[in-house]
């Protein structure tokens, strides 16, 4: 677990709420509500606008562009908020505020109930990579080779078909997992494109060296597959493509 050091206690006084760019590549919003502090992602998922220029009343955040709100003790959507807040988990610590950074690993639906000795071994597969807002992780027809998991900033998805294309219509948070089409046999190619809305920090796996550390561990593999299929239909639903 890696601890980010954020502000210091005094530099956001009750009722107040502050952002910073952070060496975890992206900006956090520090908020103390009078009794303690919270710290979300600093920029607005609607449309990247700095949260720290909205309004907070001690309850409820307020982005002054489009005005969504949240419940800031928990970052949940408030009104007409379509998307949740990504929460950091935070320590105090000497009249310092960190925040305390976990594998995404950790927060994957795709690895839920996998043991820590597991995650670890799949972690030490995983490459970090930084991309910048707007970058194109994977475009159509790219191969199919790898897949990733999202440890912060945000990623969407453009579907269909050369000069026919729209948004998938969801955007990805901490956790969750994209290009999983690198497990699958028969689907070398992508059918869609993954698009970072902000600086995001990822995790790539090589989908082969993936599979073989989950053959060595079947009863690993046999948990990730069953949760892998569960995602992959969810995700229909909600009218993806990877
Ligand atoms: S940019 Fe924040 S609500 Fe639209």
């Amino acid at each position: 677990m890696k601890r980010v050091r954020i502000c210091s206690v005094s530099d956001v006084p009750a009722g107040g709420m502050k952002g910073y760019d952070t060496d975890l590549g992206v900006r956090v919003l520090v908020v103390n509500s009078g009794e303690c502090f919270h710290a979300y992602q600093g920029l607005c998922p609607h449309q990247d606008v700095c949260l720290d220029e909205g309004y907070f009343d001690g309850s409820t955040l307020t982005c002054h562009q489009h005005l969504w709100q949240w419940d800031v003790a928990t970052g949940e959507p408030m009104g007409a908020a379509e998307a949740p807040l990504e929460r950091y988990d935070i320590e105090e610590r000497d009249g310092e505020i960190y925040v305390l950074q976990t594998s995404a690993l950790k927060a994957c639906e795709l690895f839920k109930g996998v043991a820590d000795a597991t995650l670890a071994r799949l972690d030490a597969i995983a490459v970090r990579e930084e991309h910048d807002s707007l970058a194109t992780v994977y475009d159509m027809g790219d191969p199919a080779d790898d897949l990733y998991i999202l440890e912060s900033g945000r990623v969407e998805f453009v579907i269909g078909r050369e000069d026919r294309t729209s948004l998938a219509g969801f955007m990805l948070r901490k956790g969750e997992m994209f290009g999983w089409a690198a497990l699958l046999e028969e689907q070398p190619r992508r059918i869609a494109r993954a698009v970072c809305m902000e600086k995001s920090m990822l995790l790539r796996f090589s989908g082969k060296a993936m599979l073989d550390a989950l053959a060595a561990e079947p009863a690993a593999g046999f948990l990730v597959m069953r949760q892998l299929s569960a995602l992959i239909t969810k995700q229909l639903w909600s009218q993806g493509g990877q």
